[in-house]
């Protein structure tokens, strides 16, 4: 059956992956960015539906909401990214309220907003999945506390949306490569550092987060919900 899928921060990285993922399986997509330019070529390149839309701003995730038909299946969370790279915060206390509140507006309020504004439309079956951040185990800063949050918050929303036969977990990725998300700003040296921290020896790729959001989506995944699943090649390994 073919399904109806959200996917914030679509236009580019691990959002794109996953939308090209569902597509690619025959889903209807539909991708969300601030970016409305690259937004569009992503959704030509792979046939999807783009709606500029900011996470943040609920006027803005309200009027995703009213876009978006009555129905729903998977709301896939992934805009976000460290607000702190390549940004000099301002000085003093405003200046580290502005920049923790950047961190937590992108990363947290972002998902909560969309998440809210599109419950109702979930159909039976369907899933949440929310990408965090192996930073939420090793970053002490409002980046990683953000990313930390979502999970507690996914647990949370797990025990909320269960009995309606819906799903919600966060997939917390290690290091990924071919992504945006360090603006062009990590060194060669951090980089070997991150792939020598897993265990397989190498960075991840978008395909491995695509394809594990694409498995809890799944009818094999009806099992697990309010967990945190760790994608990084043993970077952080759990009991
Ligand atoms: N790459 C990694 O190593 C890594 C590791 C762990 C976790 N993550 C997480 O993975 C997610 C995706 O990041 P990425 O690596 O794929 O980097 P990316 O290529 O920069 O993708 C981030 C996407 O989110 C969108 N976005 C950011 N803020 C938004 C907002 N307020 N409203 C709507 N869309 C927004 C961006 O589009 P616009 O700029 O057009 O809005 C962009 O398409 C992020 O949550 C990031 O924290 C990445």
């Amino acid at each position: 059956m073919s399904r109806i899928v959200l996917v914030t921060g679509g236009g580019s990285g691990l959002g794109k992956a996953v939308a090209a993922r569902f597509r690619a399986a025959g889903d209807t997509v539909v991708v969300t960015g601030r970016n409305a330019g690259r937004l569009a070529r992503t959704a030509g390149e792979l046939d999807v539906r783009p709606i500029p839309c900011d996470a943040t701003d609920p006027g803005q995730v309200a009027r995703l909401a009213d876009e978006l038909g009555p129905d729903l299946d998977v709301v896939v969370n992934t805009a976000g990214g460290n607000t702190d790279l390549g940004v000099d915060q301002g000085p003093g206390l405003e200046g580290v309220l502005a920049a923790w509140r950047a961190n937590l507006d992108a990363n947290l309020l972002s998902a909560v907003l969309t998440t809210t504004a599109v419950l109702g439309k979930l159909r039976p079956g369907g899933t949440i999945v929310t990408v965090g951040s192996i930073g939420a185990e090793y970053a002490s800063t409002s980046y990683g506390a953000a990313k930390a949050a979502l999970a507690a918050w996914t647990a949370g929303l797990s025990s909320e949306v269960g009995p309606k036969g819906l799903t919600a977990n966060l997939i917390s990725p290690g290091y990924i490569a071919e992504t945006e998300f360090f603006r062009g700003k990590l060194t060669e040296q951090r980089r070997d550092a991150l792939v020598a921290a897993t265990h397989n020896g190498r960075a991840g790729q978008p395909r491995d987060i695509a394809e594990t959001t694409y498995f809890l989506a799944s009818e094999g995944a009806r099992h697990i919900t309010g967990q945190t699943l760790h994608v990084n090649g043993g970077a952080h390994t759990t009991r």
